[in-house]
């Protein structure tokens, strides 16, 4: 490789049927419970994802826009902190965050390398070309898969820091994000940093606002995943016989979304030989999006083995950024 050439390498590390995989039984499982729940990861097909995109638009959804002016803020803060030569960011997706941290990154001198992680390969392909383009000498190493399932297989060279933003830990149950955490420290040489994106516990009325905008988005975006499943196991669930359900649950600090039936219906899925029962009125569960205070996730990081370096808000306080690194007497690498 010539002096100041970026280099690309792409692993693939998706079970056949990518995203997909394994949906039958996950979907099996969740409608037959007596307390009907499906996963949020299958919202993102192609239409999910430009839903996703159209409500960090709506003037009620507020927690990409913070996250991305404390990034703006903060980068070069961070960058000083952690001053890291790869950037590892877990669910990379189009890179628009992960530009402002090679930015800083490049300013400070020590860029070497982006580890994009995701399970879109189209996008982590592009977004590679794209960026060695962009930052010459760059060396970019993206691995397509589900993060959750294939942590260990990250690379993860001394010197780097690991980015998860967008709140999407919000999604994990509080004993999935324990291990999921706890994973991450376990992974970490001392002088690595983790950075995280997490919503913050507010007004109850402005958190409810954010995941039911009055444009609709985002129902429409909760009704989507019932058509991920008609098409993807034959099934023939009506749209328009649901209607979306956000509330704040304070015990649990977390927004809970659900699809409420209209009216009682059956609702054949062909690919799994099954038919589902929906009384009216009944709920299903389609995600939970958790909120954080700075004391839960410092209290979070201990537990896992992360000590908490640095907490950013933006100046209202509904979000945060949050930079940790393996808590001392934890050895690994
Ligand atoms: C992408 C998981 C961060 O929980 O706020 C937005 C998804 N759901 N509106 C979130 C979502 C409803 C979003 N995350």
């Amino acid at each position: 490789m010539a002096a100041g050439e970026g280099a690309i390498e792409i692993e693939v590390d998706l079970p056949g049927g990518g995203v997909l995989a394994g949906m039958a039984e996950v979907v099996r499982e969740g409608l037959s419970s007596p307390f009907k729940e499906l996963p949020p990861k299958f919202f993102y097909d192609e239409r999910g994802s430009a839903l996703f995109e159209r409500i960090t638009e709506q003037p009620e959804y507020y927690p990409t826009r913070c996250e991305r002016r404390i990034l703006d803020r903060r980068a070069g803060e961070i960058v000083r902190s952690a001053r890291p030569r790869t950037l590892i960011e877990l669910g990379s997706g189009a890179a628009a965050k992960s530009r402002v941290l090679l930015d800083a990154m490049r300013d400070a001198g020590t860029l070497e390398r982006f580890v994009p992680v995701d399970i879109a390969e189209d996008i982590t392909r592009r977004v590679a070309a794209e960026l060695v383009g962009e930052y010459p000498g760059l060396a970019v190493e993206g691995i397509v898969c589900d993060y959750e399932t294939h942590l260990e297989r990250i690379p993860r060279p001394e010197g780097a820091l690991i980015a998860f933003l967008g709140s999407t830990i919000g999604n994990f149950r509080p004993t999935a994000r324990r291990s999921f955490l706890a994973r991450i420290a376990t992974l970490m040489y001392p002088e690595d940093r983790f950075l995280l994106g997490t919503d913050l516990v507010k007004d109850p009325a402005r958190l409810e606002a954010a995941y039911d905008d009055a444009a609709g988005v985002t129902a429409e975006f909760n009704k989507n995943v019932l058509g991920v499943l008609n098409r993807e196991l034959d099934a023939d669930f009506d749209l328009d016989g649901f209607e979306h359900v956000a509330f704040w649950d304070a015990d649990n600090e977390w927004i809970d979304m659900r699809l409420r039936a209209l009216a009682e219906q059956y609702v054949d899925l062909r690919a799994l030989g099954m038919r589902v029962h929906f009384a009216r009125n009944e709920e299903m569960r389609t995600e939970i999006s958790a909120k954080f205070t700075r004391e839960r996730i410092e209290a979070g990081y201990a537990d896992a083995g992360l000590e908490l370096l640095e907490w950013w808000t933006d100046e209202e306080g509904l979000y945060a950024l949050s930079l940790a690194r393996p808590a001392a007497g934890s050895e690994s690498g």
